[in-house]
C-alpha cells in the first residue's frame, strides 16, 4: 500500500508538506509513464462515483480520464441526477455509495458537506472543489509551477489577485504556507481570506518557512514574482447582483501586461484555475459584462493569450495529478 492508502482528500491542510510533496512527484511520474506510453494501470477493478452538485468541465473530465487511463470506472452524478440533499441526506448517501464504490468525489457549496460524507462513506472521499478549498487545484498549479520554474518550491514566490475569500484564494495562501514558498494575496482588504484561514497559513508559515504577505498594494505584492494568478471575480453559485460591486472593487486588481511587467520578471508565468473572463467577445462574458456596462476582466486577453500563459499546461495538469491523488489512495 501507498503512504496515502485510504485517506481522504479534503483539503490541504490534512496533508504534511512531505505528503504533499510526494502527491506532486507521482503526479510527475504517471504524467511520464502516460506521456511514453507505458503508464501502468494500478487501478483495474476500482469503481468511482463523481457527485458534482455544481457544474464542471476540468474537475470532472480530469477525474474520469485519470480513473479510465487506471483501469478504474466512474459514475457521474449531476446536480439532478441523485437523491442526495433532495430526498436523501449526505449521510445515507454516504453510507449506500461506500457499499458499492471505492472512492467518492463531491463537488458543492459546503466543505461541512464533503466532510460529512467523509465522515460516513467508509471510502476515501475526494474534494472536487467546495466554496472554501479547491485542494485537487494546488496539486496542478503547483506541479505547473515547478515545471516551469528552475527554482526548489521554497524559493518561488507567487502573486494571487482578486477576490482572495474563496476557494483559490483560501487554498493558494494555506498551500503555499505549507509548502514553504513565498505568497502574496494581493487584493482590498474586504477581498483577503478569513481571518482563521490566514492565521492557519501563518501557524503553517512559522514551521515551513513560508513568507506570507497580505496586502492592497499591486507593486509591494507583485515584486519579483516567479508567477501571477487570478480567478472569476464571481465564483459559483454567488447570485447575479453582486457583479458591479465586485467590477468595480476588483477592476484595478485585474492582470495587465502592466501588472507582469511590475513583477521586474521578464519570464513571469500566468495561473488561472478556469473557467476565465478574459475576452469581452465571448458571449458569457459580453453577456455579464454589458448588463453591468463595464470592461474589465480579472485577465485581460493580451495576458490569457500571451506566451506567459501557463493556463493549458495548468488545466492539463489537473488530470496528473487527480490520478495521482487516486493512485495513492485507491491504488
Ligand atoms: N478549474 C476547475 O475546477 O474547472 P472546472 O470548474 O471546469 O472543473
Ligand atoms: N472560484 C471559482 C473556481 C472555479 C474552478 C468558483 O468557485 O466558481
Amino acid at each position: 500500500p501507498t503512504p496515502l492508502a485510504g485517506r481522504h482528500f479534503l483539503k490541504e491542510a490534512d496533508f504534511t508538506a512531505e505528503e504533499f510533496r510526494g502527491l506532486l512527484e507521482l503526479a510527475a511520474e504517471l504524467k511520464a509513464a502516460k506521456r511514453a506510453g507505458i503508464e501502468t494501470p494500478y487501478l483495474r477493478g476500482k469503481n468511482i462515483a463523481l457527485i458534482f452538485e455544481k457544474t464542471s468541465t476540468r474537475t470532472r473530465c480530469a477525474f474520469e480520464v485519470a480513473a479510465a487511463d487506471q483501469g478504474a470506472s466512474t459514475t457521474y452524478l449531476d446536480p439532478s441526477g441523485s437523491q442526495m440533499g433532495h430526498k436523501e441526506s449526505v449521510k445515507d448517501t454516504a453510507r449506500v455509495l461506500g457499499r458499492m464504490y471505492d472512492g467518492i468525489e463531491y463537488r458543492g457549496d459546503s466543505q461541512a458537506k464533503v466532510e460529512e460524507l467523509a465522515a460516513y462513506a467508509g471510502v476515501p472521499v475526494f474534494n472536487g472543489l467546495t466554496d472554501d478549498w479547491h485542494p485537487t487545484q494546488m496539486l496542478a498549479d503547483v506541479l505547473t509551477m515547478t515545471e516551469h520554474s528552475d527554482k526548489p518550491l521554497t524559493d518561488i514566490a507567487f502573486a494571487y489577485l482578486g477576490d482572495a475569500r474563496f476557494n483559490m484564494g483560501n487554498s493558494y495562501l494555506v498551500t503555499a504556507a505549507l509548502l514553504g514558498m513565498d505568497v502574496r494575496i494581493v487584493a482590498p482588504k474586504t477581498y483577503w481570506p478569513a481571518q482563521e484561514v490566514v492565521d492557519r497559513a501563518r501557524e503553517l508559515a512559522a514551521a515551513s518557512g513560508a513568507r506570507v504577505t497580505l496586502t492592497e498594494e499591486i507593486s509591494e505584492g507583485v515584486a519579483g514574482a516567479d508567477f501571477v494568478a487570478t480567478d472569476v471575480w464571481v465564483s459559483m453559485g454567488e447570485p447575479k447582483e453582486v457583479w458591479g460591486e465586485r467590477i468595480a472593487a476588483l477592476a484595478p486588481y485585474a492582470v495587465t501586461m502592466d501588472v507582469l511587467r511590475a513583477t521586474g520578471n521578464p519570464e513571469v508565468g500566468f495561473l488561472h484555475c478556469l473557467p476565465a473572463f478574459h475576452d469581452l467577445g465571448t458571449a458569457v462574458g459580453r453577456d455579464v459584462y454589458e448588463a453591468h456596462g463595464l470592461q474589465s476582466l480579472e485577465v485581460t486577453d493580451e495576458v490569457f493569450e500571451s506566451a506567459h500563459s501557463l493556463v493549458f499546461d495548468e488545466a492539463e495538469n489537473r488530470m496528473h495529478t487527480i490520478k495521482a491523488v487516486l493512485v495513492a489512495t485507491l491504488g
